[in-house]
């Protein structure tokens, strides 16, 4: 079996409230075509506190209330995907944060197809293991062998 030899890693991924509304059917499609499994899945609305705790990195920065708004307005597609090199792999079919550059430099990506701009630009991920081992945690209440 070849996950012997190449584990699957773990990310956490978040369709964002306006996109769930919206696109969730063309995004989960995506992510399935690229091959991760769904570990878990919830459907659910993020708390102020969990949206602090989320980007507690950028607080401070001047978007910061916006982006927790943002986070909190409806109910998020909340996923944990498995695959080799997991993190990198989810970020690169996100792509760049800004979807002005996404729709430039990788018009296959998700945010180019179905971000409206930086702020509501469709989908999170962890940028590394440690993040999302932390946002896992965070939503999920618990960490998962496979
Ligand atoms: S960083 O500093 O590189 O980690 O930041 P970045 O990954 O580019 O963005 C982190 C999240 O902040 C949001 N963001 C913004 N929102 C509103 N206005 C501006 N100018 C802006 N710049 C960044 C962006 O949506 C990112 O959210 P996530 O959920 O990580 O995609």
């Amino acid at each position: 079996e070849l996950e012997f030899f190449f584990p699957k890693e773990q990310t956490f991924a978040l369709i964002k409230p306006d996109a769930a509304k919206t696109h969730k059917d063309e995004i989960m499609k995506k992510v399935k075509e690229a091959g991760f499994s769904i570990s878990k899945v919830k459907e659910q609305a993020l708390t102020r506190e969990m949206a602090e705790q989320f980007y507690k990195d950028h607080k401070g920065k001047p978007f910061f209330e916006q982006l927790v708004n943002c986070m909190t307005q409806g109910p998020s597609v909340i996923m944990v995907l498995s695959k080799e090199n997991a993190v990198e792999e989810w970020r690169q079919l996100m792509g760049p944060t800004d979807p002005e550059e996404a729709k430039k430099t990788c018009p296959e990506s998700i945010r180019a197809q179905f971000a409206h701009d930086i702020l509501s630009n469709a989908v999170h991920g962890s940028s590394n293991t440690e993040h999302a081992l932390r946002s896992i945690q965070l939503v999920f209440g618990e960490l998962d062998a496979d």
